[in-house]
């Protein structure tokens, strides 16, 4: 991962837009952002048609003293390109790259976003607008790093969408009787005898081809890849010393392979908004992703909130502490800095009453105190990035899986992957425990333990993997609808979980998935819900067994010896209880324990640590002041602590230790070092 040109700290600022403001207020935010410690702003990422006013003519005056007045304050600009959102003029123009929903329904400018990513006329605008850029900019000693795009994640299903996802199937599967297999058209006879024939899954009568759905997905991600690559490619051409980033945002609608995407990029960067009362749990999950997307290495927290936090569809205030609490747990986690949307709150438009870190109300409201503060903290903690992560355990994580389970066709609506990810990192993150995510088929050797929830695709390489992994010594758990399919979502024949029955020594015979408010009891006296199977045994041990109905005595829970390690099987949704006592067994015996034992309840601990030296990031998530049993010498007061921490309520703390002994006072790298 390279680092944004000319910083040597961590970053610190966020989305500057100050083409909504008269250029006093530039000057007045400048001197701002010195006062808060920013270094770095990100420009340009909705200008599109103040910059391209018409068809090919360019307005650079503007964003020229822009540029020009960040550098004369020492702040670094991350330059966008404006390509999410398109002029007004485009669409008129070109009415044929507005987008089509799976209904039919085309489109219109008004929004943002509002666009077809395959649409030749848009991705020729498009590079046009990037290469203006690139060329105008590339030299330019503000810059620091492109910022291509704004979040991914649009999906279309017009004609010229069409046309590109035949062209990726015959990429992916070669000729048309390859595809007819892949997608298993012999059912409900939708074979296809021409290419043409072959269509985006646009709106029909009853459950559509899940083969198909599953493609295209794929095909997104790949498409708006090229995208993304296209402008990539300019950028770099022009400027190969800046590193390129493009923001990932995460959620169920977003078609992207982030993991996949990481390889096309100088630096991961991720826009993390958590929701409702589970924001530091929902913060730790972000933060963990994007370092797996990073490939384990640092990454860059692009967007947050500055001070608040969405509940349903309103924006509640953070108790003050909260924002520097969440940052750190993302600079625990490898980020490379603290970036926020948006500097400036602005006075008009679809975001106008979006949390910033100025507000409406200026500069002497609370929360710009907050935003100093943080500024204030960063430069101490820029050591620290020389650390890696810490994790005992692996979190399986496929996007594969993921988009194959949102499918409408399956035995249960109820088999949700992201949930059941979300749990077990929940539970890890509530344990003391800090998790990495992995894909399946990469050496897991370096964990005491694998947690897999609903891992529903697996292929051979994956599959072989994890045996290897038990085999030596390993402790795996495998939940439920895991190991069912192959890559194109094809059954694995003769009992799941298909690819890891083996590893596993249990064959299922039948699923059972329960009905809304369904129950069934097990022999610990907890009813699990939603799930339940009919399990046989071919090797593995009984934890616990269903104790009615028809599945009274038979296994629910199993162990499995295999090789050196072991494999555990969880055939039903257990009760929080029960989970828990699995979890807990399965961690004992691995040998997987808390970052730091004995910590009070509500405090959370995440480990840095390079050869010599190791960080603890301690963050203080209760209302009230709380004794950490650590010793070594806190950054950001910049004071020894021996044997014991008093940290604040909502407060932090990060304690350098020497990792042959205790005080951590000497110290000077810096990260790059
Ligand atoms: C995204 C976008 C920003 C802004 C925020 C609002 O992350 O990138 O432009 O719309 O959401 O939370």
């Amino acid at each position: 991962m390279r680092w944004p040109k000319g910083l040597d700290g961590l970053c610190y600022g966020g989305d500057w837009n100050p083409e909504q403001w008269p250029e006093p207020v530039w000057r007045h935010d400048l001197a701002l952002m010195r006062q808060a410690g920013v270094n770095l702003v990100t420009v340009g990422v909705f200008a599109w048609a103040r910059l391209e006013p018409e068809p090919g003519r360019f307005t650079f005056d503007w964003l020229d003293r822009i540029l020009d007045a960040a550098y004369e304050a020492g702040i670094r600009v991350n330059l966008a390109t404006p390509t999410a959102s398109p002029p007004p003029w485009f669409s008129l123009r070109h009415p044929e790259a507005l987008p089509v929903t799976a209904e039919g329904v085309r489109l219109t400018h008004g929004s943002r976003d509002t666009y077809c990513v395959a649409a030749p006329a848009y991705r020729a605008a498009a590079a046009r607008v990037a290469d203006a850029l690139a060329r105008r900019y590339a030299s330019h000693p503000a810059l620091a790093m492109w910022h291509v795009h704004n979040e991914y994640a649009t999906d279309c299903y017009c004609d010229d969408v069409a046309a590109a996802f035949r062209r990726w199937l015959r990429d992916r599967h070669g000729g048309l009787s390859a595809l007819n297999a892949a997608w298993g058209t012999a059912f409900w006879g939708q074979q296809y005898h021409h290419w043409d024939q072959v269509l985006p899954p646009r709106a029909t009568r009853y459950l559509p081809n899940p083969h198909q759905l599953l493609d295209f997905r794929r095909f997104l991600s790949d498409e708006l890849r090229a995208a993304f690559r296209e402008q990539r490619d300019l950028l770099r051409a022009a400027a190969p010393d800046v590193p390129i980033t493009t923001n990932a945002v995460f959620g169920d609608w977003v078609p992207v392979d982030h993991r996949d995407w990481a390889n096309d990029m100088d630096l991961v960067s991720l826009d993390a908004y958590p929701e409702g009362e589970e924001a530091e749990e929902q913060t730790a999950f972000l933060g963990d992703l994007a370092r797996h997307w990073a490939g384990g290495r640092s990454w860059l927290l692009m967007e947050q909130a500055p001070g608040a936090l969405r509940h349903g569809g309103a924006w509640v205030r953070t108790v003050p502490g909260q924002m520097a609490r969440l940052s750190l747990s993302h600079v625990a986690r490898g980020s490379r800095g603290v970036m926020f949307f948006q500097w400036r709150a602005s006075a008009a438009g679809a975001e106008q009453f979006h949390p910033a870190m100025v507000p409406h109300a200026g500069e002497h409201a609370p929360i710009f105190a907050e935003v100093r503060d943080l500024g204030a903290m960063l430069p101490r903690l820029a050591e620290a990035d020389a650390g890696e992560v810490s994790a005992q355990v692996a979190i399986a994580w496929d996007a594969g899986s993921w988009w194959a389970l949102r499918a409408p066709h399956l035995p249960s609506p109820d088999v949700e992957y992201l949930a059941a990810l979300r749990r077990a990192h929940r539970w890890l993150w509530r344990s003391g425990v800090t998790a990495d995510f992995a894909d399946l088929g990469v050496d897991l050797s370096r964990y005491r333990l694998v947690l897999v929830p609903s891992h529903f695709l697996v292929d051979d390489r994956q599959a072989a993997s994890v045996r290897r992994y038990v085999e030596r010594g390993g402790h795996l758990v495998v939940w439920y609808f895991s190991g069912v399919a192959d890559a194109n979502g094809h059954v694995r024949l003769g009992g799941v979980p298909g690819a890891f029955r083996d590893v596993l020594g249990v064959r299922v015979q039948e699923w059972r998935p329960l009905p809304p408010g369904g129950t069934v009891a097990l022999d610990d006296g907890t009813l699990a819900t939603t799930w339940c199977e009919l399990v046989e045994l071919a090797g593995a041990e009984v934890v616990l067994r269903y104790a009615e109905g028809q599945l009274a005595d038979r296994p629910a829970v199993t162990r499995n010896r295999y090789g050196a390690g072991s494999a555990w099987y969880v055939s039903a949704r257990l009760a929080d209880a029960a989970y828990d006592r699995v979890l807990a067994a399965v961690s004992a015996a691995a040998g997987v324990g808390p970052v730091v034992a004995g910590l009070p309840s509500g405090v959370e601990v995440v480990r840095r640590a390079d050869g010599v030296h190791s960080w603890l990031f301690v963050l203080n998530h209760t209302d009230r002041a709380v004794r950490v049993p650590v010793t070594g010498w806190e950054l950001l007061s910049d004071q020894s602590v021996s044997g014991v921490l008093m940290v604040e309520p909502d407060g932090v703390a990060v304690i350098r230790q020497e990792n042959d002994g205790v005080d951590g006072r000497a110290h000077g790298r810096v990260p790059g070092d």
